[in-house]
């Protein structure tokens, strides 16, 4: 039986307030980057029709999104987000991991993050964020949820994980394996230095995660930041791993970065080897959404 799975990311929900006296430092820069520039390519519009499309596609996957819901962590944001989490999905149908802009400064847990554990953990009545790497279960798929975000310094979107949850990562992984599992893990930031745009952007401890990775092996790894299509497929331990973004989710046509997209992956299982269809969909300047590309693709792996 095959399992589905919604993927989007960096949906950066417009910018539904902030109050004077949490305008101070790195939001400052945040707050006048998204009023002079940003409001202007992430549009609500374009989000609604994403989702409209996964809905009508997808109905019955588990949908994922990998980071940047918000965009400086602000009180309102979050509650925001809270509010249009819980018109989306029931917390055991999504899983969510937080980007960058969802620790965008120190006093992000203070103001409201905490406020969509429900989606990070998949338990409806989570109060406080849990312990990173999460794994949600769906069949024969573990969905491995990572942290990158941190309150990165002034003029950076960089992320790092640190070494105690690459160690548990490395356990789940090889626990995972042993039982047979497709391990899809989420990450926002890309996993491989190689993906990323700048150093200032990039996952700080991306070689200690691809040592990881290569270690313990991994079938796919899904992540956003970019806000572009990506995709690479990478040897590691015994098998293929299969490396996929996707652009904003509310960005709009005509502009810098690629419009709007969201993918279907499905996941099955032929004679010992893990089979994914991916269907990659994306909004067209009519507002349309429409199938962008379609991927095949393959683990060879045998577990055992
Ligand atoms: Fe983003
Ligand atoms: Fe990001």
């Amino acid at each position: 039986m095959a399992t589905t799975l919604a993927h989007f990311t960096d949906p950066h929900l417009p910018l539904a307030g902030v109050r004077p006296t949490e305008l101070f430092g790195k939001r400052i820069i945040g707050w006048l980057s998204w009023t002079l520039r940003r409001r202007r390519a992430h549009r609500a519009e374009a989000l609604r029709a994403l989702l409209e499309d996964l809905r009508a596609q997808a109905p019955e996957a588990l949908m994922v999104i990998t980071g940047d819901v918000v965009n400086i962590s602000s009180r309102a944001e979050f509650a925001a987000a809270r509010a249009w989490l819980e018109e989306l999905a029931r917390p055991g149908n999504l899983a969510l991991i937080p980007g960058n802009h969802d620790c965008y400064v120190g006093d992000a847990v203070k103001a409201g993050l905490p406020l969509l554990a429900p989606w990070m953990s998949g338990v409806p009545a989570a109060a406080d964020l849990p312990e990173f790497p999460t794994v949600r279960l769906v069949r024969n798929v573990a969905v491995i949820g990572l942290n990158s975000a941190y309150p990165a310094p002034w003029r950076e979107a960089s992320g790092r994980l640190g070494e105690a949850q690459l160690k548990r990562l490395e356990r789940i992984l090889r626990d995972c394996a042993g039982k047979g599992l497709c391990r899809v893990v989420l990450v926002h930031h890309p996993p491989l230095a190689a993906l990323s745009d700048k150093p200032r952007k990039a996952l700080k401890d991306a070689a200690a995660l691809e040592a990881v990775l290569e270690r313990a092996g991994a079938e796919l790894v899904l992540f956003g930041h970019t806000h572009r299509w990506a995709h690479l497929a990478w040897s590691v331990n015994g098998g293929m791993m299969h490396v996929l973004s996707a652009p904003s989710a509310s960005m709009k046509p005509g502009c810098e970065r690629p419009a709007a997209g969201w993918q279907k992956i499905t996941i099955s299982r032929r004679q010992g080897e893990w089979l994914y269809r991916v269907e990659r969909r994306a909004l067209m300047a009519d507002m349309s959404v429409q199938q962008y590309e379609a991927l095949h693709l393959s683990g060879d792996r045998a577990h055992p």
